[in-house]
């Protein structure tokens, strides 16, 4: 059966955006769903941001062809891993659900690797710098998930 990943963080068009195109190069799509939502509905139907988009390419990852969507209730359903970028992201999830195996579902990207930053910081009103930070960030982390569910 397919294990399916989303990606979530506020927006939807930087982070979650960049984490849904780099888990999705590092994984078989034939085993692995990927995909990503925001917590708030400010872009919806947009492109993810020209910043990550030009830092994914840089990268040879194309995800300009995504677009965003808002986190509903139902991903909990179809979703068996859900991954928020940030403690902010996580309490609004976790905010639309009582039951405890959906709690358990989200999990703070940054948790799955060591080291001394617990969330992936809000790039939007930051430079170019601050999306290669996001990046290398979330490639990181990636390398650690796409290894465990190999
Ligand atoms: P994201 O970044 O959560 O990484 O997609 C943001 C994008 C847009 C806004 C905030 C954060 N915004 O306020 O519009």
């Amino acid at each position: 059966m397919k294990t399916s990943v989303l990606m979530v963080c506020l927006g939807n068009i930087c982070r979650s955006p960049l984490a849904e195109g780099i888990l999705k190069n590092k994984v078989n799509p034939e085993k692995i769903f990927v995909d990503s939502a925001g917590t708030a509905g400010y872009h919806v139907g947009n492109k993810p941001d020209i910043r990550s988009i030009a830092i994914a390419k840089k990268n040879g990852i194309d995800i300009s062809k995504q677009s965003c969507r808002k986190f509903s209730k139902n991903d909990f359903k179809d979703f068996d891993l859900i991954y928020v970028m940030d403690k902010s992201n996580y309490k609004n999830i976790i905010s639309l659900t009582n039951k405890v195996e959906e709690i358990n579902k989200v999990k703070l990207l940054l948790d799955e690797i060591t080291i001394d930053i617990k969330e992936v910081p809000d790039p939007y009103y930051d430079t170019d710098k601050g999306f290669k930070i996001v990046f290398d960030l979330i490639n990181t982390a990636c390398n650690t998930i796409a290894e465990k569910l190999t």
